[in-house]
């Protein structure tokens, strides 16, 4: 194939986009390839993957065990919609069954993260017979209408026109100017005076386990289960969001883990397919009895998907990759949290989510700008860091699970270079 470069694509992109997208890097690569943690540019640059496609290749790029049995099924049958039976769909149902947390055993299908938690929402309407709903700020849930009006992060905030009737945005219970505790106590606060006033009309709480775009904010080891404390006080449900977390990522099979709490609704996408589009929306059998009318998404689950994702479940389990996410992260954790650097003002996160706070020691550059020149110097090197939180100053760790020590050693050395030199 002739490429046609980095410069030909970005003309074309500012052609025919939408002025809404935009990617990383001044000088961005064309990427022609991807071999599990690495990927390759159009000069057979190779770099080192440390964000996953956000959060999606679990299992690596391409992976050859996860595609061979992708591919097997797509010379079989491609698709049919759940109108007709196929088998990789209810495999997958009984074995998300088997892995997810407490009794949640019933599965609907659906295709992207956004459409998942829409339709979680609707599920917790239904169930409770009430329509409100409570999110944190600094939380992303998706782009449809519903799931952009919970979303606490303004930049993504696209519409000014979201609804606000009774949707309430509170507080998440981190903040740089307090302690995790003040912060906690702040939150659960707010969470209890909306329930106060609103409770009997509010069918469900949506937040992640650990905040992925809005900085990988964990949360202080009680509040959540603080937080469904008091929900159940107010019959609202807990929908849990992990479009980012799930599949291993933290060190757990689901981040939810990490706070003992057994939600009543939990959403997950990304790294289920491993970059084929599958998500998920999973319950009780209880509350899943109120999701009674005609409903399917065409593609949900479909043959192609679901036999991918029975895969990737199957390569995450005999690879020991959610034990393999909790060593090597806190192995990353450790070495970063070892740099010493005027930039650095916090690390966070578990498993292989990190994120590392950037700050501005002086007033010559923003910590957005110095962001973006570490995360630029990062990529000249061969390594391709992530970036997120509320002012695209947290530089993001969530490589491909099946990442070796060796990367990681390097892109430490080299990161190391690169801090020194600011
Ligand atoms: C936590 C979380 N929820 C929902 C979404 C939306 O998922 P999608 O882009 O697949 O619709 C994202 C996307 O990054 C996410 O990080």
């Amino acid at each position: 194939m002739n490429y046609i470069g980095p410069e030909s694509i970005i003309k074309k992109r500012q052609e025919y986009f939408f002025p809404a997208t935009s990617n990383f890097y001044k000088e961005p690569p064309q990427i022609i390839g991807g071999s599990m943690q690495y990927l390759y540019d159009q000069d057979n640059k190779k770099y080192v993957d440390f964000f996953a496609g956000v959060s999606v290749l679990n299992c690596g790029h391409s992976n050859p065990e996860i595609l061979k049995d992708t591919i097997e099924q797509l010379n079989k049958v491609q698709h049919t919609c759940t109108l007709y039976l196929t088998q990789p769909i209810v495999d997958l149902a009984e074995k998300l069954a088997a892995i997810l947390p407490g009794d949640i055993r019933r599965t609907f299908f659906c295709v992207t993260g956004s459409e998942a938690n829409e339709g979680a929402m609707a599920l917790a309407r239904l169930y409770t017979k009430k329509s409100g709903y409570i999110a944190l700020k600094g939380g992303l849930h998706g782009r449809t209408h519903l799931t952009l009006s919970v979303t606490g992060i303004p930049m993504w905030r696209l519409d000014n026109n979201l609804i606000e009737d009774n949707i309430y945005l509170i507080d998440r219970p981190y903040s740089a100017e307090s302690s995790y505790e003040d912060a906690m106590e702040e939150s659960l606060k707010q969470l209890e005076d909306v329930l106060q006033k609103h409770g009997k009309d509010i069918c469900a709480m949506i937040m992640e386990p650990i905040q992925g775009n809005g900085g990988i904010i964990m949360y202080p080891k009680d509040y959540v289960k603080k937080v469904k404390t008091l929900l159940e006080r107010y019959n609202v449900l807990l929908i849990i969001d992990e479009v980012q977390t799930g599949y291993g990522r933290t060190g757990k099979m689901f981040a939810i883990e990490h706070y003992d709490v057994v939600p009543d609704i939990i959403v997950t996408a990304k790294a289920l397919g491993n970059g084929i589009p599958v998500s998920t929306f999973s319950t009780t059998d209880e509350i899943a009895k109120a999701y009674n009318r005609p409903s399917a998404s065409t593609f949900g689950g479909n043959p192609v998907a679901a036999q991918t994702a029975l895969s990737v479940l199957k390569y995450i389990e005999e690879n020991n990759l959610t034990a393999r996410a909790k060593e090597l992260g806190d192995y990353l954790k450790q070495e970063l949290n070892k740099l010493s650097s005027n930039y650095i003002q916090e690390i966070r996160g578990c498993g292989l989510m990190i994120g590392m706070q950037i700050q501005a020691p002086d007033q010559t550059r923003s910590s957005a700008e110095i962001t973006d020149i570490i995360q630029e110097e990062m990529k000249d090197r061969g390594f391709l860091i992530g970036k997120n939180g509320l002012n695209r100053d947290v530089l993001a760790f969530q490589p491909p699970l099946v990442i070796a020590r060796e990367d990681i050693d390097a892109m430490l050395e080299n990161l190391k270079q690169v801090l020194g030199e600011r």
